[in-house]
């Protein structure tokens, strides 16, 4: 097992390229199955989540070849719609493999994700979602097995903009017979990408990013020679809060502003300032207290992103006066927070609300991450304590930024990747 270890107070100062999108790459990996040929996807940030989808791709009979952050997917032969149980259950988002698989083959099989350190993740919006193309459902044990001879487009209302389904949805209706309508459908950044990677195989969907997507179902779709994926809006967001803990000014080059309206908002509210021009920006902070933050309440995009709610806590810890968080989208996504108190933290949790008193600094403990937004939090709290911090069970880290240690060193922090004998 790997660990960071972290001698806090160092200021960051340099430029840095963000990756790209994870969230953007999986279903985009994902959609790669839904035509024959030969695609190839720059940008796909090397991490142990794209390693798990590029695993089932290539147990599924794609022909993947990775060239630092290209991958090339040939899909013409693919032997099994059953995706892997054991590595699925790394991943809980290839539930999104149904909608690709079902649309070309007819039929696949995937395990029940289960929940996870965030929440339950439940699937029952993918399930109604896929019901309403024409598909036949079957639950045995832990398996769930979709057949469908042909899907027949429909108007389908989401009672929650879940981004997995919508995704699924989405892929799953590029062959259907007819047109699909998603009311209520998630808005994110990432699945505009999708629906611009979609339309280059030759699918016809449009309205990704508003309150509804169309899709006109397609009889054949063909290869992709070249896409680029989105920045990653939540590793930049991550490393703009960092800024606002150590002090310092940086620069991220590969970065979208419109993607991260909200974060900048709230990060201007905490005294920090952020300068755009087109893909660049420039963060700083002075040596100014950071200011509280009354409500801090995470929702669906455009609102405030989950991803970033263990990010801007740490934030919070030490601004001067009390803020809250509410946390909307998962059911128990503060594991963070018993970490972040023994490090002098000030945060008392009650169901979804969190209420944190701004403490002057944080102090260097052994934490261990949960996941991998609380993980990136508690390094970003190790870099503003005093003293030394030791995080533990870092793959949750790597499993969605690229070398972080490598690019904040690169900045001038303080920070080491040790392995546990
Ligand atoms: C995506 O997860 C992201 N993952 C998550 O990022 C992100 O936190 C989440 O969207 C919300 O923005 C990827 O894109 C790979 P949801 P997803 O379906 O699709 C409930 C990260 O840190 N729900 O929008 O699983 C669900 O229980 C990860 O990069 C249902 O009730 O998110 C949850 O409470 C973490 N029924 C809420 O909706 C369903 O059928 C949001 O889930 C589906 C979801």
């Amino acid at each position: 097992m790997e660990s960071f270890v972290i001698e806090g107070g160092r200021a960051l100062y340099g430029t840095i390229k963000i990756q790209g999108s994870k969230n953007a790459a999986l279903p985009i990996l994902a959609a790669s199955l839904l035509a024959e040929g030969i695609h190839q996807i720059d940008d796909v940030p090397r991490l142990l989540d794209i390693d798990v989808m590029v695993q089932i791709l290539t147990r599924l009979g794609v022909d993947v070849k990775r060239e630092q952050n290209t991958i090339s997917l040939d899909t013409r032969t693919i032997l099994s719609t059953v995706v892997p149980e054991e590595l699925m259950s790394q991943m809980r988002s290839s539930i999104f493999l149904m909608g690709p698989l079902l649309a070309r083959f007819h039929e696949v099989t995937v395990s029940k994700p289960g929940g996870c350190a965030i929440g339950e993740r439940k699937i029952d919006l993918h399930i109604k979602g896929l019901k309403a193309l024409g598909a036949k459902i079957e639950e045995v044990e832990n398996h769930i097995i979709c057949r469908a001879d042909r899907l027949t487009g429909t108007t389908i209302v989401l009672d929650y903009p879940s981004v997995g389904a919508t995704e699924n949805i989405m892929m799953a209706a590029t062959r259907a017979d007819g047109e699909t309508k998603i009311i209520h459908p998630a808005k994110e950044p990432e699945i505009v990408d999708l629906q611009n990677f979609l339309n280059m195989l030759g699918a016809k969907v449009s309205g990704a990013g508003t309150d509804m997507i169309t899709i006109e179902g397609v009889k054949r779709l063909h290869s992709v020679p070249y896409y680029q994926i989105i920045p990653d809006r939540i590793v930049a967001a991550t490393f703009m809060a960092a800024v606002g803990i150590t002090g310092g000014k940086i620069t991220l080059k590969n970065v979208i502003p419109a993607h991260l309206s909200k974060v900048i908002e709230y990060l201007h509210n905490v005294g920090i300032e952020i300068e755009n021009d087109h893909d660049i920006m420039t963060i700083k902070r002075d040596n100014r207290r950071l200011k509280a933050v009354k409500k801090i309440i995470t929702s669906p995009y455009p609102g405030f992103p989950t991803d970033m709610q263990a990010q801007f806590m740490v934030l919070l810890s030490i601004a001067d006066g009390i803020s809250t968080i509410e946390e909307t989208v998962f059911d128990s996504r503060y594991k963070h927070v018993k970490q972040l108190i023994s490090m002098g933290a000030k945060i008392e949790v009650d169901g979804r609300l969190a209420t944190i008193y701004g403490v002057d600094h944080l102090f260097g403990r052994e934490v261990v991450a949960s996941d991998l937004r609380a993980g990136a939090a508690l390094v970003l709290a190790g870099m503003a304590a005093e003293g030394k911090t030791t995080v533990h069970d870092i793959y949750h880290i790597d499993r969605g930024y690229e070398k972080l240690e490598e690019t904040l060193q690169a900045l001038g922090a303080n920070i080491m990747r040790i392995k546990k004998m």
